[in-house]
């Protein structure tokens, strides 16, 4: 090893080391510190664990929001065509409510994570839209006054910034699919009749920095504001990898964050994680470990220096349960802010130093639609 790296792993941990004692002798949680900040600090939450007494002891302790990772969609909600379940949903709206915690809501129309008897039973399109139209206010009223924000639309588009082929676009699709983001207004106005004082959001993967797919967003999100769609942000979904080269990627995604709110809406980061490589015990290298960290640190930094970003939220918390493992068929992993044994790691500490850091604009309500 030669010198120059001996001193840069010294250097990081040292800075790993100030920050964990920083952070320590603040005495303070990411709760504390994002209510501090102004900010939303979410995680992505499986009710199934809320029994585990570690689980919902940190949740309730370090975030101030949930939104249900699967609780609240189609899949869950409608395993049969007659009946809703809501059993999941509630447990989430539960937990929320004893520990004074916000919920997104999540998500209303998407191409994935569907009933068999919703992707398979050859409805027409008139039968489609009625079913969505009939699960869009169903689902919205009965969270209402609960659910803050819904991800109404969920990957619309595809890695190019093309419309993505759906059951609800075209396969036969409600109705629109000549018009391109016509069924996109269409289900957004559906919503805000369901619940007008909900927050609306489109949300999308892979559109975090600027490329092709974030112009894409861009321009549908545009082209809905020109229709006086009732649109009220954009979830960014914040999937990446320690791989990504931290100095070049976080100003693109600033950039990106400032013509979104350019646009009027506001910026959510709706699904953090940053996996790393892991060995086939899970096991992740320590110098990977630290550059996840300054990934998130810089995330949280590009959020909170546009007071249009106005929540922060894990896609999990802890490493023992994410769905990065299986996702990548057990080659990355480690994502989260803490370890399968509960333990906060350097990415916690990075996250907390930036929340105590950061400040956003008192004026700015996060909670309220803006019209
Ligand atoms: C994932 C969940 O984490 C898994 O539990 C589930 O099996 C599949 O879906 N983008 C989204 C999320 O919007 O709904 C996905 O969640 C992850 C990618």
């Amino acid at each position: 090893m030669g010198v120059n790296s001996t001193l840069v792993k010294f250097h990081n941990l040292s800075i790993f080391l100030f920050c964990a004692l920083a952070s320590l002798s603040s005495g303070q949680t990411l709760r504390e510190a994002a209510d501090g900040a102004g900010v939303l600090i979410g995680a992505a939450v499986r009710p199934s664990q809320f029994g585990e007494k570690q689980y919902a002891s940190i949740l309730a302790r370090e975030f101030n929001s949930v939104e249900p990772e699967d609780a609240m969609k189609w899949r869950v909600l409608r395993r049969n065509r007659r009946n809703y379940d809501f059993r999941a949903g509630d447990q989430v709206v539960r937990f929320a409510r004893a520990h004074r915690m916000k919920i997104r809501g999540h998500c209303l129309v998407w191409g994935r994570d569907n009933p068999d008897w919703l992707m398979e039973g050859h409805f027409t399109t008139p039968q489609l839209s009625r079913l969505l139209h009939d699960h869009i206010s169903r689902v919205m009223k009965h969270y209402a006054n609960q659910v803050f924000a819904w991800d109404v639309v969920n990957e619309a588009l595809d890695e190019n910034g093309n419309l993505r082929d759906s059951i609800w676009l075209n396969q036969p699709g409600i109705g629109f699919a000549a018009d391109a983001t016509a069924y996109i207004a269409q289900v957004f106005r559906w919503a805000h009749k369901a619940d007008p004082h909900a927050l609306l959001f489109y949300n999308e993967a892979e559109g975090e920095a600027l490329n092709r797919k974030s112009d894409a967003i861009y321009a549908v999100v545009k082209d809905l504001k020109k229709r006086g769609v009732p649109i009220d942000g954009v979830g960014l979904q914040m999937h990446i990898s320690s791989d990504i080269d931290v100095e070049s990627v976080m100003p693109a995604i600033a950039a990106n964050i400032a013509r979104l709110s350019a646009l009027g809406v506001q910026v959510h980061i709706t699904e953090l994680d940053v996996s790393v490589p892991v060995d086939s015990r899970g096991v992740a290298r320590p110098a990977d470990l630290e550059k996840q960290a300054d990934l998130y640190r810089a995330v949280v930094r590009a959020c909170l220096q546009n007071p249009a970003c106005t929540a922060i939220q894990t896609w999990g918390f802890t490493d023992k349960y994410s769905w990065i493992r299986s996702h990548s068929r057990g080659t990355r992993g480690a994502a989260l802010l803490f370890d399968r044994d509960f333990e906060p790691k350097r990415s916690y500490h990075a996250l907390l130093s930036e929340l105590l850091a950061g400040r956003v604009p008192k004026s700015f309500s996060p909670l309220q639609r803006s019209e």
